[in-house]
């Protein structure tokens, strides 16, 4: 059984970052997030995926062609040359799916979940499609799933209104489709599986769901993406705990003293912490970082070649590649630093502030 991979949108809600790495691609714990993708799909006992693509495709595809770990998994690719949306980009991968039922997934889904189960569900119904749910607090930023007690769906509202939550179970990105569903889809146009394909499944009566409790996050927006660093980083989900290390310090990394390393903790090939620095609170810094003397950086991501210079603290943020945190100032509260942007000294960045690739702030310009 074969996978389409979802993973042609622009990743709005993640910029800066998805200005230049698209959103499959983002790392946690050092590692791109297509990596995780690729075992959820093996470890469901699939045989290929294809990549449905069309924002950013070069570095996914260049991402996969360097991947020596596909071990017989097949990859396709179909890439849009105009948005097709979430059903269209299916229908675009059909040339590569052989009239067998097939799973599709919302390319940007961190899951435990056990997706062979889902198939045999699906396989013991009379469904076109089984959609797998997950429980979440506010599912205003979902799509909303009403089952009955056969778990036939009984209503899909994709991004409800507030006063229209009537449960708290949502779509959780992770399908099974007959091949029936793809003579559905209208090629050649933009068209949504949430807002059209599921209502017509759903009023045929042919639209089951199956509730997965299994770990879940979609990695969308600054908070979540940086919420599943630090459950990937703390061994909650997405890699094999058996040879797990709470403190993934590549060798080459250079430290110097009196620096304190707090796991759980992931510091790439290439990285220089000068004397005196803390590191800690479920961090990842990439390749080549460089983290000046007495600097602290607590429950962030830093992407490759980030600087942040000496007495400078970065908590809970993400500081896109070769972006540099001038000396003392001060990046927190779920700030998003665009790559190659220059934070000025004594500057204080705070409240989910998002900076654009390439902005120079001079010294001491933002308080917060
Ligand atoms: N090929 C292709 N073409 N892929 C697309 C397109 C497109 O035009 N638009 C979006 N995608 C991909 C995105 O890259 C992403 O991986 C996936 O489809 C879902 O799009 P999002 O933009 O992330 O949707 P969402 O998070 O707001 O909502 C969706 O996911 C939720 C679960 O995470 C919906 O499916 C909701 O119903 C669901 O609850
Ligand atoms: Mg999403």
């Amino acid at each position: 059984m074969k996978a389409v991979v979802l993973v042609g949108g622009q990743g709005t809600r993640l910029r800066p970052i998805t200005f230049d790495t698209p959103k499959a691609l983002v790392p946690l714990r050092n590692r791109p997030f297509m990596g995780y993708m690729l075992d959820f799909l093996r470890g469901g006992g699939l045989d290929g995926a294809v990549l449905s693509l069309g924002y950013l495709p070069d570095p996914i595809q260049d991402y996969l062609a360097n991947w020596h770990d596909l071990r017989g998994f097949d990859v396709d690719y179909a890439v849009e040359e105009h948005a097709l949306g979430t059903a269209g980009g299916i229908k675009n991968a059909e040339e590569y799916l052989d009239g067998d039922p097939f799973v599709v997934v919302n390319g940007d889904v961190l899951t435990g979940m056990d997706l062979a189960e889902a198939i045999r569900i699906h396989k013991a119904s009379d469904a076109l499609a089984t959609i797998t749910l997950t429980s979440v607090e506010d599912p205003t930023a979902y799509g909303l799933v009403e089952v009955d007690h056969d778990m036939v769906v009984q209503r899909f509202i994709e991004k409800p209104a507030a006063d229209e939550v009537t449960t708290n179970l949502v779509n959780a990105g992770v399908y099974v489709l007959e091949p029936e569903v793809l003579g559905m889809i209208p090629a050649g146009r933009e068209v949504s599986i949430e807002r059209e394909i599921f209502p017509e499944l759903q009023a045929r009566g042919r639209l089951m769901a199956h509730v997965s409790s299994s770990y879940w996050r979609d990695i969308g927006t600054p908070r979540s993406y940086l919420a599943a660093s630090h459950d990937v980083l703390s061994g909650a989900v997405g890699t094999d705990r058996t040879n797990f290390e709470y403190m993934d310090v590549k060798e080459d990394a250079s430290c110097g003293k009196n620096v304190k390393l707090l796991p759980p903790l992931s510091v790439a090939e290439g990285c220089e912490i000068s004397d005196l620095a803390t590191i800690g609170g479920r961090s990842a810094l990439g390749r080549n970082c460089r983290i000046g003397r007495g600097a602290v950086v607590e429950g962030s991501i830093l992407l490759d070649g980030a600087r942040v210079d000496a007495g400078a603290v970065i908590r809970g943020s993400i500081i896109g590649r070769d972006a540099r945190v001038g000396r003392g100032a001060i990046v927190r509260g779920l700030s998003v630093l665009g790559a190659g942007c220059v934070v000025g000294e004594g500057n204080v960045l705070d409240q989910g502030i998002r900076v654009n690739p390439g902005v120079v702030l001079p010294p001491r310009s933002l308080r917060f």
